[in-house]
């Protein structure tokens, strides 16, 4: 099986022509599937450009959301909206931890958002501010103290979500892949090559995510994971154990490109 991998795609920064030369490049990989990891635009266009892509592409895209699909938004209203419209679109699944999907006789899928959850790097001293916490109507008008808080829920809320359906996958397929938006250890929290700084990692890493996937992995040497995200704009392969591997694809606003085209078996 072929499968195209796209992340932080960004749709919204695109005029319509160029929308199209990027769907046309995804559809010249001759994949089987479509893999996009989020950032696909956001909230307002969101239903538009997933509605356009899935027409353009004809093939089964399976995608998680992104912070920026929340923009102008909310995060409860857009997951749920994304789900119900997803229903009746044969090609279009979004994963939120709620289904496993066979892609080959060994391999498995399995994905969520995952949310920057505040506990890498140091949130207390850090300087960084995302446009998520005045853009997300969860996130704004929280105190920082609450909106680290916050954070720490959505990153819970992903790692509860994602145990049981992992553990089921993993014990039924040689292989499962996992798709999330937010790198879930700080090695996979690429920039320019290095891990992220201390000030970037409270934001840009799912520890919760990250901590239930090592657990699992760790008791299971003869199963392998692996991971697709995004979220950082710079892309690295991470090794965090023998059977856990995690690759962070890049990405430039206005110019989406394929990361990669997998062979899966
Ligand atoms: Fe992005
Ligand atoms: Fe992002």
């Amino acid at each position: 099986m072929r499968i195209a991998w796209a992340t932080d795609i960004h749709l919204n920064f695109l005029q319509q022509k160029k929308r199209e030369a990027f769907f046309d490049s995804i559809s010249a990989c001759n994949a089987d599937a479509v893999f996009i990891t989020g950032d696909i635009a956001e909230a307002p266009i969101l239903k538009i450009h997933l509605e356009e892509m899935v027409s353009s592409v004809q093939k089964p895209i399976y995608f998680v959301l992104g912070n920026h699909d929340y923009y102008y938004g909310s995060i409860s209203s857009v997951r749920s909206e994304t789900l119900d419209y997803c229903e009746p679109h044969n090609n279009l699944n979004y994963l939120r931890g709620n289904k496993i999907i066979g892609l080959t006789k060994n391999t498995a899928l399995v994905g969520h958002d995952g949310w920057g959850d505040g506990r890498l790097g140091s949130w207390e001293q850090t300087p960084v501010r995302l446009n998520d916490f005045r853009l997300i109507d969860e996130l704004k008008d929280l105190e920082y103290r609450q909106l680290i808080d916050k954070l720490r829920e959505l990153g819970d809320e992903a790692a509860v979500s994602i145990h049981g359906i992992l553990a089921q996958a993993l014990d039924a397929h040689e292989h499962v892949i996992f798709l999330t938006h937010v790198p879930p250890f700080k090695e996979s929290c690429w920039y320019e090559g290095k891990v992220g700084n201390d000030d970037w990692l409270p934001f840009f890493t799912c520890k919760a995510v990250g901590d239930t996937l090592y657990q699992l992995m760790q008791n299971r040497p003869g199963s392998k994971l692996t991971v697709f995200c995004g979220h950082t704009h710079h892309e690295g392969i991470a090794k965090i154990l023998p059977n856990l591997r995690v690759f962070t694809g890049s990405a430039d606003y206005g110019a989406p490109h394929v990361q990669d085209v997998l062979e899966v078996d």
